[in-house]
Parts: C-alpha cells; sequence; structure tokens
C-alpha cells in the first residue's frame, strides 16, 4: 500500500516534467520554430505535414531513420506518445513566437526598470504628507526623460489631452501605479509593448502637472485683477498688496 502511494507521487511529479521538458530539448538543434535543419542533417521540421513528422516519430520508434538516427530514437523512447507530439511539434511550429530583442533593447529595458524600481523604493520610504514634492519632481524628471529618448512615445502622446484627474493623488496611488509600469515594461519584448506602458508613466505624470496647473490658476483668480503672464507681461506681484 505504502509503495503504490510513493509510485503514483512520483509519477505524478515526474510526467509533467519530462512532458514540459519535451519541446525545449528539441530547440537546441532544431531551432525555436522548428526552421534548422537539426545538425546540418535533417528535414526542416517546420516544412513538414502533421502526417509526415508522425511518421518520421513512428519510424525512429520501430529504429529506421538516416545517418543520424540514433539520436532521434532517444527521444523517442523517453516514452512519448508519438501523435500527441506530431501535434505539438506541428503547431508549435506553426505558431509565431516574437522576435528576439536587440541587446540595444534590452539594455533600454534595464535601464527602465532600474530607474522606476529606484523610484518605487522612494515612494515607499516616503512621507505621504512632507514627500511629496520630492516624489512629484522625481516623476516629472524620470517622464521628461522617457519622453526626450523615445521618438514612437513622442508620437503616441499629446500633453493637451491628458486631463487633470478628479481623485486625488495620493502617494498609495501612486505607488500603485508605478509598480504597475514597472512590471508592464519588465514583461515587455518589443518597443510596441513598452511604449504602452510609458504611456501609462507619462499620463501620471501628465495629471501631476495639470494638477499643479489647476492649483496656480486658482490662486491668481483669487489675486483679483487677473494677473497677465504671457509676453510682455509685467510683473504687478508688487502692487497687489
Ligand atoms: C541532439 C540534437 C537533436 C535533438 C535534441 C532533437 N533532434 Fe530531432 N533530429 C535530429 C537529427 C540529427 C535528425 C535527423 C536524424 C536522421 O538522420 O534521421 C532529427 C530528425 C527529426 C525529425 C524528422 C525530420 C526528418 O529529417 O525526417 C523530427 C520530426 C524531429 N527530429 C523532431 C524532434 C523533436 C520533437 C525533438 C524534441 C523532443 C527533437 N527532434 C530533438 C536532431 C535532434
Amino acid at each position: 500500500m505504502k509503495k503504490m502511494k510513493v509510485i503514483a507521487l512520483t509519477a505524478l511529479i515526474t510526467i509533467p516534467i519530462t512532458l514540459m521538458a519535451d519541446m525545449d530539448r528539441c530547440v537546441s538543434c532544431h531551432g525555436v520554430d522548428f526552421e534548422k535543419k537539426a545538425l546540418g542533417v535533417s528535414k526542416v521540421v517546420k516544412n513538414m505535414s502533421e502526417q509526415e513528422i508522425k511518421t518520421a516519430l513512428d519510424g525512429y520508434k520501430k529504429g529506421l531513420g538516416g545517418v543520424m538516427k540514433a539520436l532521434m530514437i532517444k527521444e523517442v523512447n523517453l516514452g512519448v506518445d508519438t501523435d500527441a507530439m506530431a501535434a505539438d511539434v506541428y503547431s508549435e511550429s506553426r505558431t509565431k513566437g516574437f522576435e528576439e530583442p536587440t541587446d540595444e533593447f534590452i539594455f533600454q529595458k534595464r535601464l527602465s526598470v532600474r530607474t522606476l524600481h529606484k523610484l518605487k523604493m522612494n515612494i515607499k520610504k516616503a512621507n505621504p504628507k512632507k514627500d511629496m514634492k520630492k516624489i512629484v519632481s522625481q516623476i516629472k524628471s524620470i517622464a521628461f526623460t522617457m519622453y526626450t529618448y523615445d521618438n514612437l512615445l513622442k508620437e503616441k502622446i499629446n500633453f493637451k489631452t491628458i486631463k487633470a484627474s478628479k481623485q486625488k493623488l495620493t502617494m498609495a496611488n501612486i505607488l500603485k501605479s508605478v509598480k504597475s509600469v514597472k512590471t508592464c515594461i519588465d514583461h515587455s519584448f518589443s518597443e510596441n509593448e513598452i511604449v504602452k506602458c510609458r504611456t501609462e508613466f507619462l499620463n501620471l505624470a501628465g495629471t501631476i502637472t495639470r494638477n499643479e496647473e489647476r492649483k496656480i490658476k486658482k490662486k491668481q483668480k483669487a489675486n483679483k485683477p487677473p494677473i497677465y503672464t504671457g509676453a510682455d507681461s509685467v510683473d504687478m506681484t508688487k502692487y497687489l498688496k
């Protein structure tokens, strides 16, 4: 009885692991999308039909194949079901993966994640009442850098359309937002994906800026007569006491 339990348990643990590892092993010889001639010898599996793949795998099971059949005989003799494997290989080879990101992209992504990580730590340490100004200034400066170096972002973002949020931006809300942008960038594999995360961050910075503008306007209104601050304006403050 005890032995049965142990066997059942080992089966439970080992079966999913071998099934998962299968496809990962093929990649080293056949390529990520089965697009290579394995070791310069095999057919390009990506160009084979599901039936052809199954026939080849069944062949290896019976000990048949080409000059390097020994390698594949080892693979299929791990107890695989050739029907399921042929279906998996076929669908894997026809499913488009993402383009491998460039080194430059990965470097830029790491830089962004690091910056946002530091910001996150600063917000966590910050005193919600006293340090708001400091955090706000950090957010604006990071947003400025993001905007300056990302041309795609410049195309997507229009500051004029960013509206001040009705609800009050608390330190907790800001932290939530920064965390979400950081995770978003960390999980991105292309410029197009990253730009979506950065848009979220610029919206946060934009909301902060609009809120500040609103406060300044309110103050100006209170200081009647209205102060003209445009071109050629004269500093009226000394007459306003
Ligand atoms: C160590 C390198 C290696 C690994 C790992 C490997 N293969 Fe192969 N594969 C080969 C070679 C070499 C051939 C050609 C063998 C021959 O001479 O028949 C081949 C042939 C095949 C074929 C038949 C293609 C043909 O030429 O007719 C299929 C299908 C296949 N492999 C699928 C897989 C799958 C699925 C895995 C992972 C579970 C895998 N292979 C793992 C090297 C490898």
